[in-house]
C-alpha cells in the first residue's frame, strides 16, 4: 500500500512513519516541518519507500500533488499546542479545522477514500461520565483545539456519508516516549535542568490524568484501521478512544520524573485543580471499544513516564527546538 502521513516528522507521525515502512508499504511524509523535527526521520529516510514532501496542509495545490495514487492516508498534521488556543484564536481553525478539510478536499480530488485522524480527548471538553466511553454525550467544548478536533472529526463522518469516505477518528489521551517534543514531562524536565531545586506545578497536583506510550498508540491505529477493516466498507466513520485503563495524579507524575532525574526538588503547586483554561482535571477514557478488537497497550503510566525522561535526557538538543 501506498499511505500518505500528514505530520510525519512530527512526534506521532514519524513513529507512524516507521512503522508503515517496517510494515513494507510505502509512504509519502508530508510536513511543513512547523514544528516537526527531520531527525525523527533519520531512520525511515533511509528506506526507499519513503518520499518526503515538504509541504503545507493548507497549500492545496502541493498536497494535490502529493495525493496522487495515494490508498490512504493518516491525518496527524495539526497544532497540537492546546495551552495557546485563546491567545490566537484563529490558529486551531485554520491549522486543524480548515487543515483537515483541505486534506479531505485532496483525497476526494485523488479519489482516495480512507482517513484515519488523530483527534484527541481535549475533544470531549469536561466529559461527566468517567472513563468516557466513545458514546458519551455531546460535549461543552473548554478549548478551541478541542472545538477544532470534533469539527474534524464532523467533516470526516460527513464526508463518509456525503462521499463514501472510510473514516476513523482516534481520540488520544496525552502521548509519552522517545520522541516526545511538548507535555507536562517535557516541561518538568526542562525545568529541573534548570534548576533542580524547585519544581513549579500548574494547579495543585491533584488532576487525574491517563497517558499511552506512542508506540501502542500507533500499534491500536496499525491494528484497526489496517488489520482490522473490512475492504470495501464505505460510508463508514468509526471513533475509538485510545489510553491505558488506568491514570495518575499529576503529583505521582512528578514523583516519577524526580526519582528518575535524581532529584528532590521543593515542589510549588499552583491554586485550583486546573493548569490552565482548557486544562480538564480528569482525563479517562473508556478504552474496552479498542481493547475489544485484540489490542491492548503494552506500558504502564509509570514505564511510559520514566522511559520519556530518559529520552529527554539523552537528546537535550529538543530543549533548544520547542
Ligand atoms: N502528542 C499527544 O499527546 C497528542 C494527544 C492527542 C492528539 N494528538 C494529535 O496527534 C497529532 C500529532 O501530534 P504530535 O504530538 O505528533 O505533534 P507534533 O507537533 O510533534 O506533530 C505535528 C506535525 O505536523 C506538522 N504540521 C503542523 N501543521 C502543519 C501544516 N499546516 N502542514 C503540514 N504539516 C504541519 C508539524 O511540523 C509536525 O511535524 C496531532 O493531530 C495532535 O493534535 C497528539
Amino acid at each position: 500500500m501506498r499511505y500518505l502521513v500528514t505530520g510525519a516528522a512530527g512526534f506521532v507521525g514519524s513513529h507512524l512513519t516507521d512503522a508503515l515502512l517496517a510494515r513494507g508499504h510505502s509512504v509519502i511524509g508530508y510536513d511543513n516541518l512547523s514544528t516537526g523535527q527531520e531527525r525523527f526521520l533519520d531512520a525511515a529516510r533511509r528506506s526507499d519507500r519513503l518520499r518526503f514532501v515538504r509541504g503545507d496542509i493548507l497549500d492545496s495545490s502541493t498536497l494535490r500533488g502529493a495525493m496522487k495514487g495515494v490508498d490512504a492516508v493518516f491525518h496527524m498534521a495539526a497544532n497540537a499546542d492546546v495551552r495557546g488556543g485563546f491567545a490566537a484564536p484563529r490558529v486551531d481553525l485554520e491549522q486543524n479545522t480548515i487543515g483537515t478539510f483541505e486534506v479531505l478536499e485532496a483525497m476526494r480530488d485523488a479519489g482516495v477514500m480512507r482517513m484515519v485522524f488523530a483527534s484527541s480527548s481535549v475533544a470531549l471538553g469536561e466529559p461527566d461520565v468517567v472513563p468516557t466511553p466513545e458514546d458519551c454525550a455531546i460535549p461543552r467544548q473548554t478549548s478551541l483545539y478541542g472545538a477544532a478536533k470534533m469539527a474534524g472529526e464532523g467533516l470526516i463522518a460527513a464526508y463518509a456519508e456525503g462521499y463514501g469516505f472510510e473514516g476513523y477518528a482516534f481520540r488520544f489521551v496525552s502521548l509519552l516516549g522517545p520522541r516526545y517534543p511538548h507535555g507536562h514531562v517535557f516541561d518538568f524536565v526542562k525545568q529541573l535542568l534548570a534548576d533542580p531545586t524547585v519544581l513549579r506545578i500548574l494547579g495543585d497536583g491533584t488532576q487525574r490524568k491517563s497517558y499511552l506510550h506512542v508506540e501502542d498508540c500507533v500499534r491500536a491505529m496499525l491494528h484497526i484501521a489496517e488489520d482490522r477493516r473490512t475492504p470495501g466498507t464505505p460510508g463508514t466513520f468509526e471513533v475509538f478512544h485510545l489510553g491505558v485503563p488506568a491514570c495518575c495524579l499529576v503529583r505521582e507524575s512528578a514523583a516519577w520524573i524526580c526519582d528518575e532525574m535524581g532529584v528532590s526538588p521543593r515542589l510549588e503547586f499552583g491554586t485550583g485543580n486546573r493548569g490552565w483554561i482548557g486544562d480538564s482535571p480528569v482525563v479517562f477514557l473508556d478504552v474496552r471499544k479498542a481493547m475489544s478488537t485484540g489490542w491492548a497497550p503494552q506500558h504502564s503510566i509509570e514505564e511510559s513516564v520514566r522511559q520519556t525522561v530518559r529520552w529527554l535526557l539523552g537528546n537535550r538538543w529538543i530543549f533548544d527546538r520547542r
